[in-house]
């Protein structure tokens, strides 16, 4: 297969031919140790959208982002809201390709993967936008500080009007099974109500603006 070593430009082309090119793309190691390129998954254009850390064992295997435990979770968070994960958001991840053993993608993986997720902000076009976990909000916001102090917290994407909110990692929230009041599972429950109002906002203002 004819892999590509370089950055193209991906400015100007539709999505499906930048999934085409992400699909063959070599630009950092995981490429040799991938099954499967993760390019994203859901509506497009869509109005919400979530960037996660990177494939686990199943979404490389099948070829789909959040699939495996932490997937099936994330469904009934976004569930429990009223959001219809296959519907309502588009799902894409820092790097398309597995890191070996889950480990967390190192810096020049995130690198060279981001014109991808840049391309895909642009055609996908949210008005929302949720980070889960922290590599997330490093890529996308320069933000390293601790997941339990920015989750929540509204920021804007670069000079846009994109509303960009931290959530916990599902796979965090797996290893913290605890609902009380105050613990993670609880305070992405609340998280998830303000995003589904803000969800609400923006339909209602499309309906408006028609
Ligand atoms: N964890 C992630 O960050 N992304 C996936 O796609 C699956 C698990
Ligand atoms: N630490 C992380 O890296 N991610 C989370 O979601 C929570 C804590």
């Amino acid at each position: 297969m004819d892999l590509f070593k370089k950055s193209p430009d991906l400015s100007k082309l539709s999505y499906a031919q930048i999934e085409d090119i992400a699909k063959k793309c070599a630009l950092c190691d995981l490429a040799k140790t991938r099954n499967k390129v993760v390019f994203g998954n859901g509506p497009v254009p869509c109005d919400l959208m979530l960037i996660g850390e990177g494939p686990g064992a199943d979404e490389d295997e099948q070829g789909l982002p959040f699939v495996g435990r932490a997937g099936q979770l994330l469904t009934k968070i976004f569930e429990s809201v009223g959001i219809d994960r296959n519907k309502e958001v588009y799902i894409a991840n820092t790097v398309k390709c597995r890191p070996p053993e889950n480990r967390t993608p190192k810096d020049e993986e995130t690198k060279a993967c981001f014109p991808y997720l840049e391309a895909q902000i642009r055609i996908v076009a949210p008005k929302i936008i949720l980070l889960a976990g922290a590599p997330a909000c490093k890529v996308i916001l320069g933000n390293e500080e601790p997941m339990s102090k920015i989750r929540g917290k509204w920021f804007k994407y670069k000079d846009t009007d994109i509303s960009i909110m931290p959530v916990f990692h599902p796979s965090y929230l797996l290893r913290s099974p605890s609902k009380e009041k105050g613990a993670p599972k609880w305070l992405t429950w609340q998280d998830m109500i303000e995003v589904k109002n803000a969800l609400d906002c923006v339909k209602k203002v499309k309906e408006l603006e028609k």
